[in-house]
């Protein structure tokens, strides 16, 4: 889905469904409309490669928009340990999407999957070689592009018929591939690792395409329903709830999960591993917390997780107060004994790389508003993520009896020095190596926090609220966020969001107080 309607007015939008704005509103100047193919007739033409975002060109796609991912999974891991980190992926990918243009040809991302075959409403389309620019293919079929070197992926298909503005379209694709450890654009683990007892899935920014045919762009979000099949004795645990119980049969478990809210790719998840899939518990807005905790964790690490995981009731209590009800079905943790080494808050169930500590389970649940409900409609906006989920953190500390937000604050402005490089990356812009540099983290908090004492409390809440409303399901920009504070408070916020975001400089001390 893209930008929903909100308070009466459209929101913003991105690529495809303006061009498709645009095309129906050329149509109604030339008159009624005439038949496809007839000279006055609609044109259609090829969706776009990538969803305009400048830090990844090719991720996510333009002229339609996604309703609906069906996954259906089969994995089997690595076999014996010591073995290879490679596993054996096979997956049904049934994706119903809505044609925001007159369509051509358009394109999914795939990368490392081979497509075994593909259809455009129950219709079979051929797999054809990538004709040169500008070629005609005849009839239904698909084409796709691997390019490791360029990081471009690109799985096109060519209905038959064409498609009209505003169709329903059901795709079915079979694919399947090794899997592996792939690598993100700084040559970080992500997307469907490969673990030595299942996977641990962790997609952002650009990574669900290693494991499904995808829009891989929070601009075009949907809804997902999963059913993977893995070894007898091994646990998959994805988005949502399980609308059933696993079923079990000649030593393979098919685990199924339901994720109905609005979700970004870069927030799905389906690991799997020798989880213990512990109890359903609530917090007291009736929140179902499902936690998934790998048996191979030391019992050190288990120690601290335990504990960190038994806070995200009063947790998720704490941030409502704040920042509204809780956005999704169901939330919980899956902490995997893996060498990932980070966390990310895949919706309404964070992943953990072998523990999971308090003060990171406070920052992946307060991603579940700042970046999952309302994501960065761009990748350069971040900071609106990892500066929230920080400065949510240092709240959650302050509340527990540790640092007050001005003491987490004060030391983080002491830390660097003036003439400290630290001070050079513009978390407005950080570029796609910096997304998740220190400075995104705690300057974007540093920036949170300095607002609000620019503009009060109940301001400064008051517009945190508007953001999350107005935004929700949906993406907004940096200059989206201080339109909405400069709303609430009647202030012109330029200055502030320009030293803040953009300034190669420490900011002034005038937010530090003794
Ligand atoms: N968003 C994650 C967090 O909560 C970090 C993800 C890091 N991802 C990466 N590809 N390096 O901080
Ligand atoms: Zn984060």
């Amino acid at each position: 889905m893209r930008g929903a309607v909100v308070n009466g007015r459209r929101m913003k939008l991105v690529g495809g469904l303006a061009v498709a704005l645009a095309v129906v509103g050329g149509l109604g100047a030339t008159g009624a409309a005439a038949a496809p193919g007839s000279p006055n007739g609609p044109r259609y033409t090829a969706g776009s490669p990538g969803a305009g975002d400048t830090y990844f060109p090719n991720a996510g796609n333009g002229g339609y928009d996604v309703q609906h991912y069906d996954l259906d999974l089969t994995y089997a891991p690595p076999e014996a340990d010591p073995a290879p980190l490679v596993g054996q992926l096979d997956g049904t990918a049934t994706i119903d999407l809505v044609a925001t243009q007159d369509l051509d040809r358009f394109n999914l991302d795939l990368r490392g999957m081979e497509v075994g075959s593909l259809t455009v409403n129950g219709k079979p389309a051929t797999a054809v070689a990538p004709p040169a620019p500008g070629a005609e293919v005849d009839g239904a079929a698909y084409w796709h592009v691997q390019n490791d070197a360029d990081r471009i992926w690109e799985l096109t298909v060519q209905p038959r018929p064409k498609l009209k503005a505003g169709e329903s379209v059901q795709l079915v694709i079979e694919y399947g591939g090794q899997t592996a450890r792939p690598l993100d654009i700084e040559e970080a683990l992500y997307g469907w690792v490969t673990t030595r007892d299942g996977a641990m899935v962790v997609s952002e920014p650009d990574g669900s395409m290693t494991w499904y045919p995808v829009s891989d762009h929070q601009t075009d979000k949907a809804s997902y329903s999963f059913a993977i099949t893995v070894p007898e004795g091994k646990v998959a645990v994805a988005n949502g709830m399980q609308p059933k119980p696993e079923e079990t049969a000649g030593g393979w478990t098919t685990w199924y999960w339901d994720a109905p809210d609005q979700q970004a790719s870069y927030l799905t998840t389906a690991s799997v591993g020798d989880f213990d899939l512990r109890d359903t518990y609530y917090s007291a807005s009736g929140v179902p917390i499902i936690d998934a905790v790998d048996a191979d964790v030391t019992p050190a690490r288990l120690l601290v997780t335990n504990a960190s995981l038994a806070r995200q009731v009063e947790m998720i209590d704490f941030y409502e107060q704040y920042f509204g009800g809780y956005p999704f079905v169901a939330y919980g943790s899956i902490v995997d004994d893996d060498t990932v080494f980070y966390a990310l808050e895949t919706q309404t169930r964070p992943v953990y790389s072998r523990q999971a500590s308090e003060g990171t389970v406070a920052h992946e649940l307060a991603h579940q508003w700042f970046g999952d409900a309302v994501s960065p409609e761009r990748w350069q906006d971040i900071w609106l993520n990892e500066g929230w989920a920080s400065y949510a953190s240092w709240m959650w500390d302050e509340h527990d009896g540790g640092a007050t937000v001005q003491e987490s604050y004060n030391e983080w402005y002491a830390s660097e020095e003036p003439d400290s490089e630290y001070w050079d990356l513009q978390i407005g812009d950080p570029g796609p190596l910096g997304l998740f540099q220190d400075p995104v983290y705690d300057r974007g908090a540093g920036a949170l926090h300095a607002l609000r004492l620019e503009l009060g409390d109940e301001t400064f809440f008051a517009g945190t609220q508007l953001w999350l409303e107005r935004y929700n399901d949906s993406a907004g920009t940096a200059e989206d966020f201080q339109a909405v504070f400069e709303e609430v408070s009647g202030e012109d916020l330029d200055g502030f969001f320009q030293t803040w975001l953009y300034e190669q400089a420490k900011p002034p001390a005038t937010w530090t107080t003794p």
